[in-house]
């Protein structure tokens, strides 16, 4: 790959992205002609810059992490931008949308084209999923017996569950999962929201088991 490319996290400045392609464009086809020639001002990695978007995906594809996030959608839909941008961020191998299929992709901020979805019309569904991935299934609530996410090790191999606004988890999610953990709390709020949860449940799995000398 061309020097000219520095691997190092998006730097964002007054115009983000980079201006076209200076110089005779190079042949490896992971390149985009129209962005060679306009320039690319899209929000990823540096290292990133021109690719088409195929070769995208294909390259975080050697580098997903055998982590499923999996947020219950059977009413407000409004955290799972924000869940599915942030599994993008840790090279998350799917995330399960499961209920509703319909989502609001705004706080995916365009992320979702680079991230695998998976839809599921139930809870049931999703677990016959999970048993047959071999994935442990981990909820993730502050519910009667939880266990603190501070003090435990996660599956490496595995599901983590996130319910909605209001309801939470469901029953039969909570049921069905073989560890359940809670995010410690300090404050009044019963509960933190379901994106920023989503987000701290998926670093303490990136702190346990990423090698982060693979990291941007
Ligand atoms: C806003 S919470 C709703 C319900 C919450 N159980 C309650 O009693 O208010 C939505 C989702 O965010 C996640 N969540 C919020 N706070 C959490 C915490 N402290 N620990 C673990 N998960 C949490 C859970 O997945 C939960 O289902």
């Amino acid at each position: 790959m061309d020097d000219a490319i520095a691997v190092g996290p998006t730097e964002w400045g007054e115009t983000p992205g980079v201006g076209p392609w200076e110089g005779p464009p190079p042949a490896d086809p992971r390149y985009d002609p129209e962005l060679l020639r306009d320039g690319d001002r899209r929000n990823v990695v540096d290292a990133y810059r021109y690719w088409t978007r195929e070769a995208i995906i294909a390259d975080i594809d050697t580098r997903r992490h055998p982590l499923h996030i999996a947020i219950e959608n059977f009413g407000s839909d409004a955290n799972i931008g924000t869940v599915v941008r942030t599994a993008n961020a840790f090279a998350v191998d799917t995330v399960h949308i499961v209920g509703r299929r319909r989502w609001n992709r705004r706080g995916a901020m365009v992320t979702d084209r680079y991230q695998r979805l998976r839809h599921h019309d139930s809870t049931a569904a999703l677990l016959e999923f999970a048993a047959a991935q071999g994935l442990h299934v981990v909820a993730v609530d502050n519910v009667a017996g939880s266990q603190p996410l501070e003090q435990v090790t996660l599956p490496r191999e595995c599901v983590l569950v996130f319910g909605q606004e209001g309801p939470g988890i469901t029953p039969e999610a909570s049921a069905s999962a073989e560890l359940t953990v809670s995010i410690a709390q300090f404050g009044s709020t019963r509960s933190i929201n379901a994106g920023v949860a989503a987000g701290i449940a998926m670093h303490a799995w990136i702190r346990t088991h990423a090698d982060i000398s693979r990291a941007w």
